[in-house]
């Protein structure tokens, strides 16, 4: 049944700014903020001061408000404020990866305790409605695999790096622009996607993953010669979060890699994500859309919003307990390794090498490192580590998957 929103919003930065936006915008959804709570009293902002309120009690002791929109950076206090809003039985509206993946299991226990919705399609992929698919359209177990470029401030560096913009300059336009997190370390270092690839693996197989178990290389390592390397080859670097089910295991991995020009990422640009969906039976369809940005952002939480009109909560329908451990011997990835001179190659743990090149007073070496060993290779910071993503050890384990399907 339609029911009647009132919204307490916390934060009013990029998102919750633009919330208040698309909701003025937005007439047909009926929903109206009531009450803004903010941090700091003085920073200027586009609204007169007597808008905001500085208790978050003023939102979460008052019985009228039953939806609340979390879009704080601080994902401790976030947590605080999720977890009494959820016992307080207010649906509950977030973008907070780092919450979100570091929380999950509990908080949608509280949720459900409390019978209240808590919905986050805003924390993974901005504006692409990719949670919704995978609960709604990829409900049933024929997912094999999901990847693809899920932080907009990285591929906007990487896109600038492209058309010859350097590194400094391309991260403060992005902040600038709204796109990088409070902390731009999470954005270059591969952590904001990492948990937003934590999410992801939730809803695409069901498992819980600890961040921390995911391999994770961002793109400060990236050397000029690994530039050179993709152009001369006609490829460029993307940082992808993947996930793919190979037989009952699952392979996860956030880093740098080199896409062809016929991967579906390849030209996608600046704060655009995009997201890959393999399935048996569709095959490999793709989604892309703005993944950072203060209205498009603001869209996917509008869009949760008015899906509390008629009680949506995800089902977790997946989930289930004991899988596969994340982990496995059975497989290995290639990269390309490059260093200075000065670093020994030979000692970084790849366990075939194919190709070695010296350039510009820079080393490589193209080789195979299995999964286990790829962590350790990703914490030497003196390497610069690029996985390609072509997989043939996937393609082979992807048909035993299917042959237990035609079984
Ligand atoms: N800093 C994030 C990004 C914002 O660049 O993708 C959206 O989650």
């Amino acid at each position: 049944m339609e029911k009647n929103l009132k919204i307490g919003l916390f934060g009013f930065g990029c998102v919750g700014s633009g919330l208040y936006e698309v909701l003025n915008r937005s007439e047909l959804i009926g929903a109206r903020i009531k009450t803004i709570v903010v941090k700091d009293r003085n920073k200027e902002r586009s609204l007169p001061q007597h808008f905001f309120s500085f208790d978050p009690n003023e939102i979460l002791l008052d019985e009228t408000i039953n939806v609340v929109a979390e879009l704080i950076d601080d994902s401790e206090a976030a947590y605080k404020i999720v977890t009494q809003a959820l016992k307080a039985g207010k649906h509950v509206v977030s973008a907070n990866k780092k919450l979100i993946a570091e929380h999950l299991d509990e908080l949608i226990s509280l949720a459900k305790e409390n019978s209240v919705s808590f919905l986050y399609e805003a924390a993974v992929a901005g504006s692409i409605p990719v949670i919704r698919n995978l609960e709604e359209y990829y409900n049933n177990d024929s997912l094999t695999g999901i990847l693809g470029i899920i932080n907009g401030t990285t591929n906007y560096i990487l896109t600038q790096a492209n058309d010859g913009v350097g590194y400094a300059e391309a991260l403060e336009k992005a902040q600038q622009l709204g796109f990088a997190e409070a902390d731009p370390t999470l954005d270059v270092e591969g952590l904001d996607a990492r948990y937003k690839l934590a999410i992801l693996i939730k809803h695409a197989f069901g498992n819980t993953v600890v961040p921390e178990q995911i391999p994770v290389k961002g793109i400060t390592g990236l050397r000029n010669g690994d530039v050179a390397y993709a152009r001369e080859r006609g490829l460029r670097i993307k940082l992808l979060a993947r996930a793919e089910r190979i037989g009952n295991e699952l392979f996860a991995v956030v880093a740098p890699h080199f896409v062809t020009a016929d991967h579906p990422t390849y030209s996608v640009s600046n704060e655009f994500n995009a997201v890959v969906v393999q399935a048996l039976f569709s095959d490999r369809q793709l989604f892309i859309g703005k993944g950072a940005g203060s209205l498009p952002t603001a869209s996917a939480v509008l869009s949760d919003i008015s899906a509390l009109k008629y009680d949506y909560q995800y089902e977790y329908r997946k989930a289930v307990e004991g899988r596969s451990p994340l982990v496995s011997e059975s497989f290995s990835v290639r990269v390309l390794v490059s260093a200075s001179m000065d670093a020994d190659l030979d000692t970084v743990g790849l366990d075939e090498v194919e190709e070695r090149y010296i350039g510009k007073g820079e080393q490589f070496v193209v080789g195979n490192v299995k999964y286990s060993a790829l962590k350790n290779l990703f914490e030497q910071k003196e390497l610069s580590v690029i996985l390609f993503s072509d997989l043939p050890q996937v393609e082979e384990e992807i048909v035993v998957v299917e042959t237990q399907y035609n079984s």
